[in-house]
């Protein structure tokens, strides 16, 4: 403060004199704040909300007559959550988004500080990302990994156009701002390995198997991707879930995407209703009780930013949703 402030403060003959001196030197006073900064349990701008893989395709398909990858780093459509000025997030923490890739066209090599990675929708053979040099194809239903800084680049050498869902967590460095990014020089990064497996990719037909050993309780069965090693933020998952099968109120503070592998069925999140089908997406925000249920057996895909709410010591999970 300067001395015409000192003058300012000591000059004031009230309350009103005090809070205008405080606006002008970016104080405010913790008695007379214009909104809260403590609130008795989570109570996030975010919403549920789904989005249709039937929609995004038809929407991409369309894009795609005139959006290359040569003009797009990433042929994708973001789904962000409709609140404030957002037009990125899907959760305070997470982003996904549909991608499409034409045949012949590859999407060049970058790298980030942000975490990501794949749940594969529709592909044909010829469809392959390539991680720090290790060429991995992708399947329907495959969930592969982009580690924080690996470099990444997409290809399809197939006939037909592929799809598949990228999750990130973007927002979550867009909050704490640790943002890097690189492109890779003139875009092509080299083939240095083609291994048969590798800890950045996890095929459905394993996740199947795995999912066939786990217990069964009430028809659905859980998997937890053994993934945080290499992505520490995110907790990734599959679930199946017989037809029927329900997996019953829960609420916790962690962000949810869920993605649909196979199958169809319904969700009640915060109160509303979803009807989902193969490929549609829909979130979870902080706090908001969600049930699933499958109207045939189904496989969902789900990523949630529990590890880092637990890293921190935030992590809650309430007693009677
Ligand atoms: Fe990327």
């Amino acid at each position: 403060m300067t001395n015409t402030t000192l003058a300012a403060i000591n000059g004031a003959t009230c309350l009103d004199d005090l809070y205008k001196v405080f606006d002008a030197h970016h104080y405010t006073a913790g008695w007379h704040k214009k909104r809260r900064s403590l609130w008795p349990q989570p109570a996030t701008e975010f919403t549920p909300q789904h989005w249709r893989y039937a929609e995004a395709m038809a929407a991409l398909d369309r894009a795609g007559e005139w959006i290359g990858t040569d003009l797009a780093e990433r042929r994708n459509l973001l789904m962000f959550n409709p609140v404030g000025d957002n037009d990125y997030a899907s959760t305070r923490t997470l982003v996904t988004a549909y991608q499409m890739i034409k045949p012949g066209e590859y999407a060049r090599a970058h790298r980030h500080s942000p975490n990501a990675l794949r749940v594969v929708l529709d592909a044909q053979p010829g469809l392959f990302t390539v991680v720090n040099g290790i060429k991995l194809p992708m399947n329907p239903g495959d969930v592969l990994l982009t580690p924080n800084w690996c470099w990444h680049s997409h290809y399809n050498e197939g006939q037909h156009k592929a799809y598949w869902i990228d999750v990130l967590d973007v927002p979550l460095v867009h909050q704490l701002e640790p943002m890097f990014y690189e492109e890779f020089p003139d875009g092509y990064q080299p083939v240095t390995s083609e291994p048969k497996e590798s800890a950045f990719c996890y095929p459905l037909a394993w996740a199947e198997a795995e999912l066939a050993k786990a217990e069964a309780a009430a028809g659905v069965r859980r998997l937890v991707l053994p993934s945080q090693p290499h992505i520490p933020t995110m907790e990734l998952s599959h679930m199946a879930l017989a037809r029927g099968a329900t997996t019953g109120v829960e609420r916790t503070t962690a962000n949810r995407i869920f993605a649909i592998v196979r199958g169809q069925g319904t969700s009640v999140v915060g109160g509303k209703r979803f009807e989902w089908h193969r490929g549609d997406v829909f979130v979870v925000p902080t706090w908001a009780p969600f049930e699933i249920t499958a109207s045939e057996d189904a496989i969902i895909f789900q990523a949630n930013d529990e590890p880092t709410q637990r890293m921190l010591g935030f992590y809650r999970r309430a007693t009677q949703p």
